[in-house]
């Protein structure tokens, strides 16, 4: 076996290549309408909204581009501040804090509460954060079926007494099924046998509950979860993300976790931009809507098509796919009729997939473009 950097390289994307695998950057200009983006998760067209971009630019004159350091060292601004307290305020928490991307916040928060001699009980369809999380974490974890209480509490009631701690987490809309999990089942699972619940909300957050604040909240269960999570990257708009909880929790990550403690302070811009998506997302419920009407028409047009989908309960619409080759395919057909729809391969997913997302952005005209390019593909697909 060679010792060389690159016949490592070649070897491993050779593999990848073959399996119909190998993923490219690519990108598309989308704002020039040719191209029609069906797979952002720019849930409620915040991205483009102007006066996120105006309140970027004002937070930018005020405060600098960059934060310069850690919140810890001399990162902090008055816009992280008071960031944290609306967002506490939106979600119904005592506190929040903002990290940098949803990936920060997970590992950072999951590797900062658990270690040995604890366990760590999750969802096998939770996001690669959660999982880099655990595993940084040393604790012992167990990757429960994906949604299934009885698989949870079987292997809970089997082994949470050997362990000190134990952590109980889920996603509550999965990113990659748009699938719910049982929030109230899990508030039970973990009350029974004295777990903690974490719960991801990068998918629900902005989308559901009057005022956007997510599932957990549109269900009344806020006191009923420690540890949320969501992310601004997704309905927000923009970047970063933050764990809501009360003030023990946010004094403890401050003190312990590594991705808010040794990073740079999220952009003071960015922080202006999310203070204004905030505000939108609690004053437009149109946007919220419009994106479910949007996600309602997308469905009726795959399911006449006789698309199979994954799961029909969100904004996340997978059609399934037979083999990744064919995923690829199809995506690139899609792409050859003005429509950008990314296949998602393993190891993101078991099986391959096209993953559409709504958006309070399309009108009509797009999802009728949508549909034609979904109606040919079919014909191309059988
Ligand atoms: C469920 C879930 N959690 C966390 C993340 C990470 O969030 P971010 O993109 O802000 O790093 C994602 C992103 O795709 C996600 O889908």
């Amino acid at each position: 076996m060679s010792n060389s950097l690159n016949d490592f390289l070649n070897h491993k994307l050779e593999v990848l290549e073959k399996a119909d695998l190998k993923r490219e950057l690519q990108y598309y200009e989308i704002k020039n309408k040719k191209i029609i983006d069906f797979c952002s998760n720019d849930y409620l067209g915040l991205s483009q909204e102007k006066s996120l971009i105006e309140a970027a630019h004002q937070s930018a004159l005020e405060f600098g581009i960059g934060a310069g350091a850690s919140r810890l060292i001399s990162g902090n601004t008055r816009l992280h501040e008071e960031l944290e307290f609306q967002i506490a305020s939106f979600k119904g928490t005592q506190k929040a804090l903002i990290f940098n991307s949803g990936y920060d916040a997970n590992i950072g928060t999951i590797a900062a509460l658990m270690s040995k001699p604890d366990i760590i009980y999750s969802d096998e369809f939770n996001h690669s954060s959660i999982l880099s999380g655990i595993k940084l974490s040393g604790a012992d974890y167990y990757n429960y079926e994906h949604l299934c209480l009885k698989s949870a509490q079987e292997k809970i009631q089997s082994t949470r007494s050997q362990y000190r701690n134990a952590l109980l987490i889920s996603e509550s809309i999965f990113s990659m099924d748009g699938d719910m999990a049982d929030l109230k089942g899990l508030i039970n699972l973990a009350e029974k046998y004295n777990c903690w619940l974490m719960i991801d909300e990068a998918h629900s957050t902005g989308l559901f509950a009057e005022n956007g604040a997510g599932l957990i909240k549109s269900l009344g269960l806020e006191n009923c979860i420690p540890i949320q999570m969501g992310t601004c990257s997704k309905a927000f708009g923009c970047q970063g993300a933050y764990i809501a909880g009360n003030k023990l929790l946010i004094d403890f990550l401050i003190q312990r976790a590594k991705t808010f403690i040794y990073s740079t302070a999220l952009s003071p811009a960015i922080c202006g931009a999310l203070l204004q998506s905030l505000k939108l997302i609690q004053t437009q419920s149109w946007r919220r809507e419009k994106l479910f009407k949007n996600a309602d028409k997308i469905k009726e047009l795959c399911k006449k098509l006789d698309y199979e989908i994954i799961s029909e309960n969100s904004q996340i619409i997978c059609l399934k796919m037979t083999d990744n080759k064919t995923a690829l395919k199809a995506a690139e057909f899609l792409l050859n009729c003005g429509i950008f729809i990314q296949a998602i391969r393993p190891p993101t997913v078991k099986k391959a997939r096209l993953r559409i997302t709504s958006s309070a952005i399309y009108e009509n005209d797009q999802i009728n473009q949508l549909a034609n390019g979904l109606a040919d593909l079919r014909k191309v697909l059988k």
